[in-house]
């Protein structure tokens, strides 16, 4: 084995592609997996590389310092790619307890847990801790605002974007204070396979394929910069090879586009791959509902921090992004299935279904 990563969080959407990417690109690192599997994480999401000698999952909460803690040591870890979150907007908005609490304390507990093995093992200059972030700790802009840079001043608008917005705070402070080789990443709007089907591009898949209502937030207009999630594992892993320790990079995947078109596309992609649809075509399942409260309008990220400094740029394109998805929706109907039947969906149901009427 040459390095050992502990990463939290891999059971979920971008953690579990993350886990995918390093394993097969670094077949002989270990690779150490710790989560609490809440409702947005899944086993099987992992599942090709379970029994592999270089793979480990096990089963925690990060605010579980005494886990933490035996993990670094018997593992002997010597970086962490930090995944773990609440991560839904809406979520936050009707529950934001459970955000504070893993967001900023699991994060906290993490980085006490590190810093103290850290200095125990003389402080190591090549460990890392790679804090996995979002560009809405920076708030919302204008039309014609320029886009996000690293020294956009921080302005979250949700419980979650304070919630990540306060982790950051503490990742850069554990590198100023401490010394603590971290370095955190902001990135725009993921999607791909593996994506919870509570998110836009998954829910709309789904949707579509059921005949069900579409739901779109206000008129639809929001902006978003779409990454496809591989290019983010591979910023990732530029970042966590190349990166500098108490630097911070924005990720984006230069594809600022607004909610409504990325539906309107799903829909033409879906009619054109499968004939048979319950409502054909999918447009006219469209349904606008109410916005969502302090909706932020656009995001757009400069990213050319991470290309000029790391050379890396993204290469997935939106439209050969969303064929992808859409592929993989199509042929997982398994994955997704499960989840619909279980009860946290009914969340779902109850928030986004019935704010049509
Ligand atoms: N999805 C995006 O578009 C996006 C964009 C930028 C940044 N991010 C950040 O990337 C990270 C991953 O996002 P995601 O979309 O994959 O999230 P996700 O909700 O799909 O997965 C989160 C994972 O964390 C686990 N988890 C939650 N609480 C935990 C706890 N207390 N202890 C251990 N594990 C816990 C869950 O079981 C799940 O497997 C998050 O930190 C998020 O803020 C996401």
């Amino acid at each position: 084995m040459n390095r050992r990563l502990l990463v939290t969080g891999g059971a979920g959407f971008i953690g579990a592609n993350f886990v995918h990417h390093w394993c097969q690109l670094y077949p002989s690192d270990r690779v150490v997996v710790l989560d609490a599997l809440t409702y947005a994480g899944n086993r099987r999401n992992l599942a090709s590389l379970e029994g592999k000698e270089n793979f480990r999952f096990v089963k925690g909460d990060i605010c579980d310092r005494a886990i933490v803690d035996q993990l670094l040591r018997s593992e002997e870890i010597e970086a962490i790619a930090h995944f773990a979150a609440e991560s839904h907007v809406d979520r936050s908005i009707l529950g934001p307890a459970a955000f504070i609490q893993t967001n900023v304390v699991g994060t906290f507990t993490l980085l006490e847990a590190f810093r103290e093995y850290w200095e125990a093992k003389a402080k190591p200059s090549s460990y890392r801790f790679l804090h996995v972030s979002t560009d809405e700790v920076y708030g919302s802009l204008g039309p014609d605002d320029p886009a996000f840079s690293e020294t956009t001043p921080y302005a979250p608008n949700s419980p979650y974007s304070a919630s990540k917005a306060g982790s950051d705070h503490l990742v850069r402070a554990y590198h100023h204070t401490y010394k603590l080789p971290t370095i955190i990443t902001n990135c725009s709007n993921n999607y791909g396979a593996f994506q919870f089907p509570e998110k836009l591009i998954p829910l709309m898949c789904i949707n579509i394929l059921l005949g069900k209502p579409l739901p779109i937030y206000g008129n639809g207009k929001n902006v978003r910069d779409w990454i496809y999630v591989s290019d983010h594992c591979q910023a990732l892993d530029v970042v966590i090879n190349h990166g500098n320790p108490g630097e911070t990079y924005n990720i984006g995947g230069n594809n600022e586009v607004e909610n409504i078109q990325i539906v309107q596309t799903l829909c033409q992609m879906i009619d054109e791959l499968v004939p048979d649809l319950p409502v054909s075509p999918a447009e006219k399942l469209i349904t606008f509902v109410k916005d969502r409260p302090g909706h932020d309008w656009r995001y757009a990220i400069n990213a050319n921090k991470i290309k000029t400094q790391l050379g890396w740029t993204p290469s997935v394109t939106i439209t050969e992004g969303l064929r992808l998805t859409v592929e993989w929706y199509l042929n997982h109907r398994d994955w997704w299935e499960s989840l619909l039947s279980e009860a946290y969906y009914d969340y779902y149901r109850k928030n986004y279904l019935q704010s049509q009427n």
